[in-house]
Order: structure tokens, then sequence, then C-alpha cells
């Protein structure tokens, strides 16, 4: 068990980001009622995430995260959510076909509500307010009522994560991830794309494995596999009262576990070494991801690893990477190398949201070229430095939003007007993503092939 540490002993730490709670009682009241609920997840299920991060650290699978930038009280429907899952499962099928390997399905969801911000302010006109810190805080409306914090939506978003979670688990084994219908959806993507020649090829093999499965004898209804599929949940580790209530001792390790969601990260503005998140997560058992931006050097970051995972344990570790596309060649090598000298094992998943957020319009947008450049890039450079480029973090949902320009159907700056739904970050649409997972796929391809050539040659 980590040293000197405690679920609470992150309060004798330096902090960033903590709201202003006017009514401190209150505070502390809804905390210790929140530790007397059930907890969201098991400590079991986060053990079976790390074990197959564990495979994707070592080169053999693929994790795909990805989910809303915030989840809101306002769209907490089950179209949402299926939506969601229904775009999400297609692209966890194409980059299973892609890589030939495993793909590791972990959502930003059920539990998403806390946001850091880089202002405690937000000035409209004359007006100050405090800024919104995302529906688990404050209110997104801009008055002063709502932008006070107020405990008792901590024990809203605990409710809604529950609920949400246990839609996804229905979802999950209960026959709707069943890998024909997502082939047929996803087929359906493809009649409809403006880029469908191209999505086509990738497609038609797919469903030729299909039906030569089929042909074997392999189907859904004996092959559990193929109807069922692991779902985990993830969200950022920000709101430490909120995390320390829901954090327990796991009875069969005597472990202590954060039952909040499945995995648990680290956000690039509160990684301070000596400072409460880090204190915090290096003390539970989940797996844990790190945001790591461009003011992260080498030594910063193995100081951090042996902060979080000492033990140097396979799976513990997800480094979220979040450069920006045209940052990404001066920044990323230099961690590799220092994870690569000091022989850490970790999970290097690429965020090209973060680093490409710009303002058109008015809009916080993200031209798609730049999400898939900044992905491309970090393909490129982990292929030149013989490590595993082992999966992405995106925000995406499976709605029809114009957020993000680019992609097949080309959205404009003017277009963002049209359907702008984010409570924070702009997240690629349910084409969008799915698009991403075609044209990665694509190219996990053409890396296979070429190394197939250099065997065979
Ligand atoms: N169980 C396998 C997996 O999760 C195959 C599978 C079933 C699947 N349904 C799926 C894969 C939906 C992706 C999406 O990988
Ligand atoms: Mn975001």
């Amino acid at each position: 068990m980590a040293q000197n540490w405690t679920p609470n002993s992150w309060r004798q730490k330096p902090i960033q980001q903590v709201p202003d709670y006017p009514d401190l009682a209150a505070l502390s009241a809804t905390e210790a009622q929140l530790a007397t609920y059930p907890p969201l997840v098991f400590a079991g299920e986060a053990r079976r995430l790390k074990s197959a991060l564990a495979n994707v650290s070592e080169g053999r699978g693929f994790l795909l995260q990805g989910g809303d930038c915030a989840e809101s009280f306002a769209e907490h429907g089950a179209d949402t959510i299926r939506d969601f899952f229904r775009a999400f499962l297609q692209m966890a099928v194409v980059l299973t076909f892609g890589a030939q390997q495993p793909v590791v399905k972990v959502g930003r969801i059920a539990g998403q509500f806390a946001k850091p911000r880089s202002s405690n302010i937000e000035r409209q006109g004359d007006v100050e307010l405090p800024s919104y810190r995302g529906d688990i805080i404050n209110g997104i409306e801009f008055n002063e009522k709502a932008r006070v914090p107020d405990p008792e939506r901590q024990v809203m978003a605990y409710r809604q994560s529950a609920a949400t979670l246990n839609l996804l688990r229905a979802f999950a084994m209960g026959g709707y991830a069943n890998l024909e219908n997502v082939h047929q959806w996803m087929l359906g993507f493809v009649k409809d794309s403006p880029q469908a020649e191209r999505y086509r090829k990738l497609a038609d093999r797919i469903s030729e494995t299909m039906d030569f499965m089929k042909a074997i004898g392999i189907t859904s209804e004996n092959h559990p596999s193929l109807r069922e599929t692991d779902f985990f949940t993830s969200h950022e580790a920000l709101l430490l009262g909120y995390e320390q209530a829901l954090t327990r001792v796991d009875s069969t390790s005597g472990d202590w576990y954060a039952t909040s969601g499945h995995m648990i990260w680290i956000g690039d503005r509160t990684r301070q070494p000596d400072h409460a998140h880090i204190e915090y997560c290096r003390g539970i058992k989940n797996p844990l991801g790190l945001k790591c931006g461009p003011s992260l050097t080498g030594d910063g970051l193995i100081e951090l690893i042996d902060l979080l995972n000492p033990q140097n344990e396979a799976g513990r570790l997800t480094l979220i990477c979040r450069f920006g596309h045209d940052k990404v060649a001066e920044h990323l090598p230099r961690l590799i190398r220092a994870v690569e000298k000091e022989g850490r094992k970790v999970v290097w998943s690429c965020d090209p949201m973060h680093g490409n957020t710009i303002t058109l319009n008015n809009y916080k947008t993200r031209p798609f070229e730049r999400v898939l450049s900044e992905v491309e890039s970090f393909f490129q450079i982990h292929r030149a430095e013989g490590t595993h480029p082992g999966g992405i973090h995106v925000e995406m949902t499976g709605n029809d939003v114009t957020e993000c320009t680019g992609g097949a159907r080309a959205l404009s700056g003017a277009d963002l007007a049209d359907r702008y739904h984010t409570h924070c970050d702009p997240r690629l649409n349910a084409d969008q993503a799915l698009e991403l997972a075609f044209l990665l796929a694509e190219r996990m391809k053409g890396g296979r092939d070429e190394k197939r050539m250099v065997v065979n040659g």
C-alpha cells in the first residue's frame, strides 16, 4: 500500500481548481452522505481493465477512450446515451479490424462532470461571475445564483452516473452491442457518407470476415463474445471531496479503490507532484490516466511516474498526450525517450482534441484536419521510436452537432451556429468520430502491410 496515504491525505497538500463553496458545513454533510452510498463500480472490474491495459502497454491491444467534454444534467436522456454508445461501438469495430487487435473500450461517461478552468472568473460585457466548473459544481447559466457552487449537485451527479452506467451495462451485455448490429450500423454510415467510396473497401472486408465466420458456424447465438462487450467508464478526478467519499476498501484485496468510475485521470493543470491531485491518485489502485501537455519535461514525467506507479505495474498508467498538431513532433519524442530509457511500462494514448482548439466566429472549435493530423504524427513518431501507439482519447458525441469544423461533410465556420450544444469544449459529431476511426484504421493496416513486406521481401 502507498506509504503515509489515506483517502483524505490530499487535504494536507496545496490544491488547484477548487470551487469556492459558501457553506462548508453543507459540503461536509453531503460528502458524509455520499460516503454511505453504494459504489458505482466494483474493484474487480477496475482490475480487469488494468489487465486489458497491461496488454495494450505491451503492444497487444488498442485503447479507445471517448465521450463528452462534460456531461450535463440537462442532457441525461436515454437517446443521448444510446447514440453515444452506438457511435463509440462502431469506432471500436473499425479500429479492431484496422489494428487486428482487441480494442479496450473506455467511455468518458458516467462521472465526467467536473471541469478545470483557465480563469476563476467569466466576464460577459460588464458583468463578472465565477466560472462554470461543471454540473457537479455549479450551473452553466450566466447569473449569480447559478454560479454559486452547490454541494447537492454532487448527489445529483452520483445518481445520474449510476443511471447512465446501468443503461450502458445493459447495452453492453444485453444484446445491443451484438457485433452483427454494430456492423449493420456501420454499413449504414458508409452508404450515406460523402466519402463512401473510400470507406467501402474496409467495410467490405469486415463484411466478408463476418460472412466467413457465419459460414463456419461462429455466430452470436453460440459465441457470447460476439454479442457482448466489456465497456468501462472514466472521468477526470478533479473534485477530490467527491472522489474521497466514493473511495472504498476492496474486501478481497484490502486495497483502496476509487469507485466513482473504472479509470480516472489527472488533468494537465493539476499534475504538480507535491499537490493534492497526485496525492489522492497515488493511493488508489485503479488504472490511472495522466494528461501530458507541452510543459511536461522528461524528468518531470519520470518524477510523476515514480509517484503514481512506483512498482512499474503494467496497465496502471496511461499517458494521454495532448500537444497540438503543430507541437506534437517537438514534445512527444522527449517523453518517449525518457520512459524508454528508464524502462517504464505505460500505455501511450493521443488526445488530439485539447491542443487543437481555436476560436472561429466567436465559437470555440477544432478543425477535424488538425485532429487527424495530430493522431497521424503521434503514430509516425511512435513508429520511428519503436514504441506502441496504444490509443486515442477523443471528445465526441453520438449526436449530429456542429462543434468541430471539417470532416467529410466539410462543416464550415458558418455552420457552427446550427447545432452547437456542448457544455464545454467542441466535440466530434457521430460522423466525424467514425470517420476518424476509418482514417486511422486505414493507416494501421498500411503500417502492417509495410512490416509484412519487410519480413517477406
Ligand atoms: N466481444 C468482442 C469485443 O468486445 C467483440 C464485440 C462484440 C465487439 N460486440 C462488439 C467489438 C462491439 C466492438 C464493438 O471486442
Ligand atoms: Mn475538454
